[in-house]
């Protein structure tokens, strides 16, 4: 394609620039691209009627031609130049929804031509609300198609810059009217059968339509993984929202869904792959590896709606193999961003508790009587041990009065060894370390016994050498000098490395 001079134009909605709109319309009647926002995504603008401009957009988009534009109307008495047979449901859905995130099909009047439809004797009618977008439609003749303005493949743009992006030296022009309201495409309704039918799911819910027209049903295709039966709006057949790293989507608890990810980040991660991970403000700060995301609030599911391609966009640059996003509530707008995220990731679903049973711990705890000697240094050793899953590694005191630092014997020992018990405070074993997925270590047997008298059902609670089956034991070092600490350490160095072995054993063979 020859490399054109693309404008860019900033417009503020509540006080256009007419002669930029004069501009846009010039350029859309005489066959030429202009993409403006809508409250949904950016549109690639064309004039609907021109079926050379309709070539020009697949070829600019390098979209595959059987795939249908939407015809953009700016005032709801120029849908019958374009559409036949609207229907009263139509009327009814329009009067509520129009204008909005809703687009109808409808039979085409003989003016709207094959280029434009795709083909299709149908054609998809849309009455945005965005004040730019209506302006530009009205400027360009009043019928303007316009695809979600990104290049085929790539995620829908939610803002002008990501228009530019895809089509800077392609387009006439392009109106940057900020970040878009919804951040998804448009519901589309299918009004050439009865009960209506609903091809792309978007802010326009099933549930609102019933409640305007009775029954509302749903394009099997878009419920189904596999099918054998083309979907009902071209579009959706092809893989549209693919990042370039691998998505998958974990599905689940919320409480699992961060420990599957965790765990799923771990492994790539220790291996030299960069993961990026898709979380909520709720969540994010539970992830430690990776490229964390906050794709918004799980209290607010429009803040998802609104962030998603522009998050998945951000991964492409970054350049992450895999990333692993949480999945959502399908409520309301959800079902259409849950539509979204499952095209992005091909379908690849995995659930939660699948990825956790492979990991049976995910902390260990060294306890010992004080824990400012033995118990700290174990846990600094084992985390500096090359561990196939992530643990949270710490100790704990049966005895702690008081956050005492470490043993200054032990710290000297531990410095010598290019490694430092500084930030370390003393802490009391209580109840809440004791749950299903901590591996508890003592040193003395007489310690593992007065926890398991102590505390009712507690499971994973071990001497360090029942564990690996060594009779070897750490003794305490407490009064004794510095080269007793130093031989002790040597032991306990020894003991952790084949905790380490054991632990990765464990994890292979689970
Ligand atoms: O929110 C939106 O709808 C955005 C903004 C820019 O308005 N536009 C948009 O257009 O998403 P596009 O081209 O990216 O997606 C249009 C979808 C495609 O899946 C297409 O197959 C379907 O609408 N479609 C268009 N005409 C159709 C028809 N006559 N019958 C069935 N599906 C149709
Ligand atoms: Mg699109």
């Amino acid at each position: 394609m020859k490399f054109m001079k693309t404008l860019v134009e900033i417009v503020d909605r509540h006080q256009m620039d007419e002669q930029v709109l004069a501009r846009a319309g010039q350029i859309l009647k005489n066959g030429g691209l202009v993409a403006f926002p809508t409250e949904t995504v950016y549109g690639l603008g064309a004039n609907a009627l021109d079926e050379n401009a309709a070539r020009k957009t697949y070829a600019a988009k390098g979209r595959p031609s059987d795939n249908p534009l939407i015809v953009h109307i700016a005032d709801v008495e120029d849908l019958p130049i374009v559409a036949r047979n609207i229907s009263d449901k139509a009327k009814q859905i329009m009067e509520q929804f129009w204008p909005g995130p809703l687009t109808l099909i409808f039979e085409k009047q003989y003016i709207v031509p094959l280029g434009t439809t795709g083909g299709l004797q149908t054609v998809a009618v849309r009455m945005p609300t965005d004040e730019i977008a209506r302006a530009v439609i009205r400027a360009g003749g009043g019928y303007i198609s316009a695809p979600s303005a990104n290049t085929s493949g790539r995620p829908s743009p939610t803002s002008a810059q990501h228009v530019f992006e895809d089509f800077d030296g392609k387009i006439d022009m392009i109106l940057d009217g900020g970040n878009v309201d919804i951040g998804l495409e448009s519901t589309i309704v299918d009004m050439t059968v009865d009960p209506p039918m609903i091809l792309r799911p978007g802010a326009i819910t099933k549930e609102m339509l019933e409640e305007v027209v009775g029954e509302v049903t749903v394009d099997v295709t878009l419920l189904a993984e596999e099918t054998t039966e083309a979907p009902k709006a071209p579009g959706m057949k092809y893989r549209h929202y693919a990042p370039k790293a691998d998505l998958t989507i974990v599905e689940g608890d919320v409480v699992d869904v961060i420990k599957a990810i965790r765990q799923l980040a771990y492994e790539k991660t220790r291996l030299g792959i960069k993961v990026g991970i898709i979380a909520t403000s709720e969540t994010q700060e539970y992830y430690s590896t990776g490229i964390v995301k906050n794709i918004g609030t799980r209290n607010n599911e429009s803040s998802i709606a609104k962030n998603l391609y522009g998050v998945l966009r951000e991964f492409d640059q970054e350049d992450v193999k895999y990333i692993y996003s949480e999945s959502f509530n399908s409520e309301g707008i959800g079902d259409a961003i849950m539509n979204r995220l499952n095209k992005a990731a091909g379908h690849h679903v995995i659930q939660a508790t699948d990825i956790t049973k492979l990991q049976k711990y995910r902390r260990v705890l060294f306890v010992s009587k004080s824990d400012n000697s033995r118990g700290p240094m174990a846990a600094e050793l084992l985390r500096n041990e090359n561990l196939e899953q992530e643990y949270v590694i710490g100790s704990r005191g049966m005895v702690v009065l008081f956050p005492e630092p470490a043993n200054q014997k032990a710290e000297a020992i531990m410095r010598s060894r290019q490694m430092t018990l500084a930030e370390h405070e003393a802490t009391q074993l209580d109840e809440q370390d004791l749950d299903d997925d901590t591996l508890i270590l003592t040193f003395e047997e007489s310690q593992k016994w007065k926890i398991v008298s102590d505390y009712e059902n507690v499971k994973n609670v071990f001497t360090l050498g029942e564990y690996m089956d060594d009779d070897r034991v750490v003794p305490s070092s407490h009064g004794q000098p510095l080269n007793v600490y130093g031989e002790n350490f040597e032991l306990l160095r020894e003991l952790i490395h084949k905790l380490a072995e054991r632990l990765n054993e464990e994890a292979r063979n689970i």
